[in-house]
């Protein structure tokens, strides 16, 4: 890991990101962004405006200034023509990562308080073969919040599903296959109809790191679903 940097040894260079552990302020005000957090509580407009100035950061590096992000009726991110990109954020943390549509088709980003998931949350969260494989993987190596980190694929997931397909996705609806030891992780779709296999995202691959042991740090998975390749 370089410095504190999650995302940064996780993605290809031609993902732009930043990412922030204390609050950022924009020097110029962006009305659209205040207004749709103008009645929020005040973490919430925290982790909202920091972020955009992180995504603002990333997208300057792409070429683009100034642009509001305003999410759509979905909560999905409205990024500038020719831009993918993907935000998170949790208690002390915020990161925005950008690419070019020429570079990459589709990203998602996510972190988490490294910590276990509430057992009673695990039923929905995670599929039988996926639980057992949390049961295997607890075993050998305790000091990872597996169940978390399979949750955290997930969210990245579905944040570089849905603005490709605007479709839902439940956390029932894919499996994640873990590999500890190299960092990565697959993710079968096995989503309703052809969906899946229609925008060819029946399959995306992705990787995790782990700040600490569980119970101290953040855990980050990131997907990029790369460009389809031309026969
Ligand atoms: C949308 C969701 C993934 C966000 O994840 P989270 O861990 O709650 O929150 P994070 O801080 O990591 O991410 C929030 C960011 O996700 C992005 N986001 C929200 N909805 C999105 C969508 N439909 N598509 C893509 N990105 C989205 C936004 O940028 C948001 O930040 P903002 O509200 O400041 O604009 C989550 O709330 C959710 O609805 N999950 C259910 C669907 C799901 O994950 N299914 C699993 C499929 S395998």
């Amino acid at each position: 890991m370089k410095g504190n940097d999650i995302f940064a040894s996780l993605l290809p260079s031609s993902v732009y990101v930043v990412q922030s552990r204390t609050e950022l302020e924009d020097t110029e005000s962006y009305g659209e962004e205040e207004r749709y957090i103008a009645n929020a509580v005040p973490e919430r407009q925290h982790e909202f405006r920091t972020v955009r100035v992180c995504a603002r950061r990333a997208l300057g590096q792409l070429g683009h200034a100034g642009i509001a992000l305003v999410p759509d009726e979905k909560r999905a991110p409205v990024w500038p023509a020719g831009v993918v990109g993907s935000m998170t954020h949790c208690v002390g943390f915020r990161a925005a990562a950008v690419a070019s549509t020429n570079d990459i088709r589709g990203l998602g980003i996510d972190a988490e308080l490294h910590a276990s998931l509430p057992a009673e949350t695990l039923d929905i969260i995670l599929l039988p073969e996926e639980q057992r494989m949390v049961g295997e993987l607890n075993s050998r190596y305790p000091e990872t919040a597996w169940d978390r980190l399979i949750f955290s694929a997930k969210e990245s997931v579905f944040k570089a599903w849905f603005p490709l397909t605007r479709q839902w996705l439940d956390f029932l609806e894919c499996r994640i296959i873990l590999d500890a030891q190299a960092h990565s992780f697959h993710a079968e779709i096995q989503a309703k109809g052809s969906v899946a296999a229609e925008h060819d995202l029946t399959v995306m691959n992705g990787r995790w790191i782990a700040e600490g042991p569980s119970g101290q740090g953040l855990l980050g998975t990131c997907i990029t679903v790369p460009l389809a390749a031309v026969c």
